[in-house]
């Protein structure tokens, strides 16, 4: 097995990630023997290279529980991404399947368009809208005027909102008064806050790209689950690097 691989990740973050539940759980089922890469019981601490190694759990190779899901959709405006909204708005959640239970990760406003994961993989939910891994979200934003080369460079650089300075950002103007920005915090209305700072309030906002996924033939409202592929680039995007 691969427990000599230097450029693996140790097994138990990679349980958690899939979805296994807590590092303590997942180390739990390493302990107790339920875990094994390429055939043998592994060893707490061990390095597995995703796309290499057959790591089962319980006899099951991971990455095939039906019991985690994980949707893509094309949020319409007008709906929440919420739970439950007490205004009884149409929220995310009523557009995909009830059964199992999914949550939408990180939020889009309710006016804007555009790409949300829902998933009940929690750890992945929590890498990918946490900040420090860094995962880049893509939004196309369509503006009042036509933002000038000093705006963009400002949006680019960094602009300074009520809770702190924005970090760099990659912003492209991709015909007159539609901005292509991409961003890697993931701050309350930040794209809209963003643009109305330089004097562009946004009309419309749609989110084009969530790390590696993207989907142009997917139309407002509708979903599908991620590939196996996806959520291994997904998985990928937010990997530890020790
Ligand atoms: N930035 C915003 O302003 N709104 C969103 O919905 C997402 C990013």
């Amino acid at each position: 097995m691969s427990t000599e691989k230097p450029e693996g990740e140790r097994l138990q973050k990679v349980l958690s990630r899939v979805g296994f539940g807590s590092r303590r759980v997942c180390e739990a089922l390493i302990l107790e023997g339920k875990v094994k890469v390429n055939g043998q019981e592994a060893q707490l601490g061990c390095r597995v290279e995703i796309e290499t190694d057959l790591v089962t759990v319980d006899g099951a190779p991971i990455g095939v529980r039906p019991d985690v899901v994980y949707y893509l959709l094309n949020k319409p405006a007008g709906v929440v991404t919420t739970a439950d909204d007490p205004q009884g708005r149409p929220t995310v959640v009523e557009i995909v399947p009830s059964d199992p239970r999914v949550f939408p990760v990180g939020r889009l406003d309710s006016d804007t368009e555009g790409l949300l994961i829902l998933t009940n993989n929690g750890e992945l939910t929590h890498r990918l809208t946490h900040p420090s891994f860094g995962v880049e979200k893509e939004y196309v934003a369509v503006v009042e005027g036509n933002p000038s080369r000093s705006s963009l460079r400002l949006l680019r650089e960094g602009v300074d909102l009520e809770d702190g300075k924005t970090s760099p950002a990659k912003v492209a103007l991709i015909e007159e008064g539609t901005i292509r920005l991409t961003i890697h915090e993931g701050r309350n209305r930040q794209v809209r806050r963003m643009c109305s700072t330089v004097g562009h309030q946004v009309k419309r906002l749609i989110r084009t790209r969530i790390g590696p996924l993207s989907d142009r033939s997917l139309s407002p409202g509708e979903w599908r689950e991620l590939t196996m592929t996806e959520i291994r680039s997904l998985e990928r995007a937010v990997a530890d690097s020790d």
